[in-house]
């Protein structure tokens, strides 16, 4: 099987393994973990934050960030296409009470005139905005990176009015190779940001929330109350070292691979992808011309041996990773070339 559904089937490397094997078992919760902390400095030297807290997911590292900086019943603003509002399953509103606001982006972006309006303060009718949220890069828009200038603005729009930010960085380090800068220059446009070590770095589990230490202190007792204390998490944590010392300069491999795979896919029907707009590793093919739903496209590349989510209703997403090399992306476009010509 071609498994080009996600980042996260990406398995550890046998350095990871043998550290995970020999890392301390420290309580975390209690008297804390060597390991765990250092790979929480790690986490914040990198993204330049004060301070770092191992997180179970993304998805948790996204909501402690949330409980964290907003009050109930305040107003998070966020891109209409962002991870959190359409794949956290409402924890926005379900468990950290807060409203939010879609603002229309393009390719993640969020238009700055419609953020602009959509900031309002306290008053006797609102709560007010309580945090700005951006994505970098973006899952939905097909792993688009956002431009540093954008981010800027938005980070400068949202200060001004006195509401702090907070960025997905689930894969900012693609957006960091992306751009050819560290991480810490895309972070420095968020007071928080969490990213994760468990997608296309390849270890088993784990995001870090990073922010200042004050932020930071908070956010460890809003992860106790959801539930994300792991107690023993050193051979966890040191899975995530090894991604973080190892894996990170090669993700240009899993770029260079979704390329290739749009530039194939392309070849086989041009309204398929456009390859110029493909930044990073992933890939989001418009099926739309066959007439045929993501959903069917999916069933029947796996009963050819290539395995693709459907995203939407007439979109697949494909993933390069580790374990995709460029033979196995010609292979798929092969196959899914044939199909298209039994249409
Ligand atoms: C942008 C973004 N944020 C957050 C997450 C959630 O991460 P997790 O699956 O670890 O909860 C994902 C997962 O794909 C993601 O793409």
């Amino acid at each position: 099987m071609i498994d080009l559904r996600s980042d996260t089937v990406t398995r550890p490397t046998e350095a990871m393994l043998e550290s995970m094997r020999e890392a301390t078992f420290g309580d975390d919760s209690r008297d804390g973990d060597e390991t765990v902390k250092k790979l929480e400095a790690m986490a914040a030297e990198r993204t330049g934050k004060q301070a770092g807290a191992f997180m179970p997911s993304g998805t948790m590292a996204n909501l402690v960030a949330m409980l964290t900086h907003a009050q109930r019943g305040g107003e998070v603003l966020l891109e209409d296409g962002s991870h959190t509002l359409n794949s956290e399953l409402g924890g926005i509103g379900g468990i950290a009470g807060l409203f939010y606001r879609g603002i229309p982006g393009r390719r993640g972006a969020m238009n700055l005139d419609a953020l602009r309006e959509a900031i309002r303060p306290v008053t006797r009718y609102h709560m007010g905005t309580t945090l700005v949220w951006m994505e970098n890069t973006h899952n939905r828009a097909g792993g688009a990176v956002l431009p540093l200038m954008h981010m800027r603005k938005v980070y400068g729009l949202a200060h001004d009015n006195g509401v702090p930010v907070h960025l997905d960085g689930a894969r900012i380090f693609n957006a960091a190779i992306s751009l050819g800068v560290p991480p810490s220059e895309i972070a420095q446009y968020s007071d928080s940001v969490c990213f994760c070590v468990s997608k296309g770095l390849s270890a088993p589990v784990g995001s870090i929330l990073c922010g200042s230490r004050e932020f930071i202190e908070r956010a460890r007792a809003y992860r106790r109350m959801v539930g994300g204390n792991l107690r023993q998490a050193g051979p966890l944590a040191a899975a995530g070292i090894v991604a973080l010392e190892t894996m990170v300069d090669r993700l240009v491999e899993d770029h260079q691979t979704a390329k290739r795979l749009a530039e194939g896919l392309n070849r086989v029907e041009p309204s398929l992808c456009e390859p110029k707009e493909v930044e990073t590793n992933l890939v989001r093919v418009d099926v739309r011309k066959s007439g045929r739903r993501a959903a069917q496209w999916s069933v029947e590349l796996k009963t050819n041996g290539v395995l693709v989510a459907a995203a939407d209703i007439y979109v697949l997403r494909f993933v390069t990773h580790r374990h995709i090399s460029a033979p196995d992306v010609d292979a798929a476009v092969s196959v899914f070339g044939e199909l298209w010509k039994k249409l």
